[in-house]
């Protein structure tokens, strides 16, 4: 049978991005050779500084391009000298609500020798697995400001949710809950007692798609402020959970820095029947820019899942195990500049290992 090959569309983008997507490349190239796939890279240049250049975000003729491939990795966007919410909203956003990746997956693992902040918990304890929606909620942008700047300002941004959406994401989470096929166990984190709408709709739509459809998955339900103290004293509770997109925000962050931080954390940006976008959880870092000093393990982890959602499985578990192997035996300290190796070293060390 012929070899697949999956045409890459690459964004390095602003700061330490170029940096750990050079690793996670170096990465993917050696498990190309190992596994029966090849990879087509094409670069694109989205970021700052091409906005402060030409004044370009997320040009249209780009956006159609990007529709034609079969994966996206990213590696960061955001830049000193361009104000918040610009690039955010132009570049990610954007691609979320364009590409319609309704689904931001967030594997939650501490990886071992990796130190977690939470006493007495070790890689037993950690492994699990975040479905938070990506295009409803307060970022849908519906709401406005009226008065502005005078003493009567009025600000409203909106908690927007359809049942198409609230249906679609469920149906993600309930799937991919089976395949994990773990304890089988796929909790709603919502705020009932509130949000007496949209997570009313969501907490209905749940158990009715389970009675009726996922008979084998347990269904729990957390309140989000309760569920930021159980991933802190009992992460192992937890198999996988759903939630919308604003609490997504807040509990992903939370969970990253009990599996090591932001070096490690990897997402992605799912359309489960279109192209998807991977990237790390951290930004682009600008202070670290052109150091060396960068972990690109988060980078690394976010080509392993594209080579997962893309149907190269056995690569993906590779990568997964060589980075296990670089946390338990070489890089202990994930910090930027406190890994005791380069950038280029750490991405050699699990290149190799992939490689076999
Ligand atoms: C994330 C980020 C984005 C978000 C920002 C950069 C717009 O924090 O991917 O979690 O809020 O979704
Ligand atoms: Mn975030």
């Amino acid at each position: 049978m012929a070899k697949k090959r999956y045409q890459i569309a690459v964004i390095p983008g602003d700061g330490t991005g170029p940096e750990v997507i050079r690793e996670a490349v170096k990465v993917l190239k050696a498990a190309e050779s190992g596994y029966d796939f090849s990879l087509a890279l094409t670069e694109y240049d989205l970021g700052g500084e091409r906005y402060l250049r030409t004044g370009e975000i997320l040009p249209n003729g780009v956006l159609q391009e990007l529709r034609g491939f079969d994966a996206i990795l990213l590696g960061a966007i955001g830049h000193p000298d361009v104000k918040p919410g610009i690039l955010e909203k132009g570049i990610l956003l954007n691609m979320r609500f364009e590409l319609d990746l309704y689904i931001n997956l967030r594997p939650v693992k501490l990886f071992p020798g990796v130190e977690c902040p939470l006493k007495g918990k070790g890689p037993e304890h950690i492994d699990y697995v975040v479905v938070r929606e990506n295009t409803g909620d307060v970022y849908t942008g519906a709401g406005g400001v009226m008065m502005k700047g005078t003493p009567h300002e009025v600000a409203m941004q909106t908690a927007l949710y359809t049942r198409h959406q609230v249906d679609r994401c469920l149906r993600y989470a309930f799937e991919f809950t089976r395949r994990r096929g773990r304890r089988k166990a796929l909790a709603l984190c919502g705020k009932t007692n509130v949000l007496t709408y949209v997570y009313d709709l969501w907490e209905r739509a749940f158990h009715e798609m389970g009675e009726r459809d996922y008979p084998d998955i347990k269904r729990d339900y957390y309140h989000v402020d309760a569920i930021c103290m159980w991933l802190i004293k009992n992460p192992e509770w937890f198999d996988v959970i759903v939630t919308g997109n604003m609490f997504g925000d807040i509990i992903t962050d939370l969970a990253a820095i009990t599996q090591g931080g932001l070096g490690i954390a990897a997402g992605g940006n799912i359309n489960p029947d279109g192209v998807s976008m991977f990237e790390p959880m951290g930004g682009s870092a600008p202070k670290y820019t052109g150091k060396n000093v960068i972990n690109p393990l988060a980078t690394i982890c976010a080509g392993g899942m594209m080579l997962d959602t893309l149907g190269e499985s056995a690569a993906a578990r590779a990568i997964e195990e060589a980075v296990m192997w670089v946390t338990a035996n070489k890089v202990r300290n994930l910090a930027a500049g406190q890994m005791g190796y380069s950038t280029t070293e750490v991405g050699d060390l699990v290149a190799t290992k992939v490689a076999g």
